[in-house]
């Protein structure tokens, strides 16, 4: 039997929950890799280690709201505790909480969105730093929105921008220890996310593709095609298993659109 790509590697996770996340870790158990995966909801997190699990991989699961420090390090440390060291970091956590213009938007979601978009990147990266492997890659799940000004969005465009510049500067920080840092642009997705019209309730990618098979909602350009998230997963799964010296502080992009 031939040996899968990520056999004997921890890879760590967060918003592995739901949506990209979820199938970002699937696929990394899939490929042979053990997981620790966070969010806020223990019923998501228990339904992908289960699953993960039926693949022959361990799956430690914390939940932390990563904008609390306590809570985040206790997470990557007790991942850390487990698999000795992580070989791969996504940073899928995010929150798109409000879409106004500036004038109109709400100032804690607003700020929230900031928080949750920055600051959880920043405190998962930065309590799992020290348990990263030489050769390490981290994989922030950023967007084209962090790329370009829109007319609205604008907490969630400049959380995204905010990210961007964070992977580039852990790219210069990092190549010493043969850890590669790059974005991840994963265009329109069929998750929860992308669902706006139906807060509060969870519908299966499926059904997202086929609410939205005739029209994108407004605001996103005809070119454009909304992808399951297994296909982010594919990206990833790419990303996670280039060789030592491969790019860092670059963006792969599955958009269909110049930025
Ligand atoms: N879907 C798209 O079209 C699209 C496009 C471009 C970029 N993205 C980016 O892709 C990433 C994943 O988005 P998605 O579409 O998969 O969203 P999603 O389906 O809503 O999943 C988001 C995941 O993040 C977790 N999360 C949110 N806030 C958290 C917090 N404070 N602490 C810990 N976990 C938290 C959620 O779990 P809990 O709520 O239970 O904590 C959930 O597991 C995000 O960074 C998003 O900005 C998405």
């Amino acid at each position: 039997m031939s040996k899968k790509p990520l056999s004997g590697k921890a890879a760590a996770v967060a918003g592995a929950g739901r949506g990209i996340g979820r199938a970002i870790a699937l696929a990394f158990s899939r490929a042979g890799a053990n997981l620790a995966i966070c969010s806020r909801s223990i019923d998501e997190l228990n339904e992908v280690k289960n699953s993960s699990e039926a693949h022959g991989v361990k799956c430690l699961v914390g939940v932390a709201d990563i904008t609390d420090p306590k809570a985040t390090e206790a997470f990557c440390k007790a991942a850390i505790d487990e698999f000795g060291q992580m070989d791969i970091l996504v940073n899928s956590a995010g929150v798109e909480l409000e879409s106004s213009k500036v004038e109109s938007s709400d100032p804690e979601r607003w700020w929230r969105t900031v928080e949750v978009n920055i600051r959880g990147p920043y405190l998962v990266t930065r309590f799992f730093l020290g348990g990263l492997a030489e050769g390490a890659k981290i994989i922030n799940i950023s967007s084209g929105l962090g790329l370009r000004a829109a007319d609205w969005n604008s907490s969630y465009t400049v959380s995204k921008a905010g990210l961007h510049i964070f992977t580039e500067v852990l790219a210069n920080e990092l190549w010493p220890r043969k850890i590669d840092v790059n974005n991840l642009i994963p265009g329109p997705v069929a998750t929860d996310m992308f669902n706006r019209g139906a807060r509060g309730v969870r519908y299966t990618p499926e059904e997202i593709l086929e609410r939205f098979a005739k029209e994108l909602p407004p605001g996103f350009s005809p070119q454009e095609r909304i992808k399951h998230p297994d296909e982010v997963a594919e990206l990833a799964l790419y990303m996670a298993t280039l060789p030592v010296g491969g790019p860092t502080g670059q963006t792969f992009s599955l958009g269909r659109r110049p930025f």
